[in-house]
């Protein structure tokens, strides 16, 4: 074997076991939110970061059909993703309905486009170390 092809093959053979394992050190991991049901206000995603270990540069993917769940990402500024007041403190606006949204260290809110939805609890909020 050559030496070109024996390093082709070390570099494979390195994505191969990064694909299997280690991506999520490198790349962070990726979450769905609210797993299979999604971004949604059928369940209280709110709840759905318990018992979760989230760092900063893993990855939320946001999934919805309804526009009126395109996602509001929100600067950290104390009351307003309580209040669900989204609108002075939004950082970005995410509308794809498959979003993928890369976590910063400490707080990261995400609140509903249409805050009616938010007032009844559809909200999120993750801590990523
Ligand atoms: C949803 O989950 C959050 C976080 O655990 C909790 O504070 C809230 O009371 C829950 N809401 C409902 C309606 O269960």
């Amino acid at each position: 074997m050559s030496i070109g092809m024996s390093k082709l093959l070390v570099i494979g053979i390195s994505l191969f076991v990064c694909l299997l394992f280690q991506c999520e050190e490198i790349y962070g991991k990726e979450y769905v939110v609210g797993d299979e049901k999604g971004w949604s206000p059928d369940h209280n995603v709110s709840s759905w970061p318990e018992g979760k270990k989230f760092k900063a540069g893993d990855v939320l993917n946001f999934k919805y059909t309804n526009p009126s769940f395109e996602v509001v990402a929100l600067i950290n500024y104390p009351g307003y993703y309580e209040a669900c007041d989204p609108y002075p403190v939004a950082k970005d606006i995410y509308t794809s309905g498959n979003d993928h949204v890369v976590l910063e260290k400490g707080p990261n809110a995400f609140v509903p486009f249409d805050i009616s939805y938010c007032k009844r609890g559809m909200k999120l909020q993750v801590e990523a170390d």
